[in-house]
């Protein structure tokens, strides 16, 4: 199943506590968008990519695209305040007639192309179709400081991107989001308050997002086992 790709790059990394937008800090030898980057561009489903970015990094960005020989970026978008503007954004400059389109962190530079022939798929039959683990550790409400209640949970799941969609799924509920002023912190949060319903595809703990420093020594660890396996 064929889609485009919009990938928001556009943040700060505030989080990981580096001196840059943290796609840009090196990772085993490449920055991490250029991690993220190569899975689409070696998926032969994948048509395109809006990757979606402050205009103050484009000059790098266009760099990095060159020297890595990325060659599947279509478009640039100018990224938001908030990563829900940054997708809107990206949306805006898809070419016409895409019927299936995913959100993918730049952050997340371990999705496999199993999982998102999978989200596809799920997406193309029923609209909307999120990556998401189940939850391993025992969760718990807390009031104060002081437990309330355990929760149950064998129906809780931690959700990932990419997420997949019909095309006209995720517009219309972006544009309700952004009339209703509404700001969720992923596109699944936006389809589900359209009523239209969303399909888990299980994904898995590999899939991290590295958003705080000790991120990188998993993102080592991980990068370490791959390469052990290929041997
Ligand atoms: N993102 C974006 N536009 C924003 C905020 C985030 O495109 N205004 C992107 C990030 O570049 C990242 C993805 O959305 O690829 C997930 O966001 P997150 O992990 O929160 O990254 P940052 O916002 O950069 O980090 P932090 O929240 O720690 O500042
Ligand atoms: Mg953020």
């Amino acid at each position: 199943m064929n889609y485009f790709v919009v990938i928001p790059a556009a943040g700060k990394g505030k989080r990981m506590r580096a001196d840059r937008n943290k796609l840009l800090l090196e990772l085993e030898g490449k920055p991490v968008i250029i991690h993220t980057l190569a899975v689409f561009e070696a998926d032969p489903s994948c048509e395109g990519i809006v990757l979606s970015i402050h205009p103050d990094e484009r000059f790098e960005f266009e760099q990095l695209l060159l020297t890595y020989n990325i060659q599947k970026v279509y478009a640039f978008a100018t990224g938001g305040k908030e990563r829900q503007h940054s997708v809107y954004s990206g949306l805006k400059m898809l070419p016409p007639e895409i019927d299936i389109v995913l959100v993918h962190d730049g952050a997340r530079p371990f999705i496999t192309p199993e999982t998102i022939a999978r989200l596809t798929k799920s997406a193309s039959s029923t609209g909307a179709a999120i990556a998401a683990v189940q939850v391993k550790d025992t969760i718990k409400q807390v009031e104060g400081d002081t437990v309330s209640q355990t929760v149950d949970r064998s129906n809780l799941w931690s959700v990932q991107t990419p997420q997949a969609f019909q095309t006209a799924v995720l517009v219309s509920a972006q544009q309700k989001a952004e009339e209703e002023q509404f700001l969720g912190t992923d596109e699944s949060s936006l389809v589900e308050r359209t009523g239209h319903p969303v399909q888990i595809v299980e994904s898995d703990y590999d899939n991290i997002k590295l958003t705080t420093p000790e991120d990188l020594y998993f993102a080592r660890a991980i990068i370490a086992k791959r390469n052990e396996s290929q041997v």
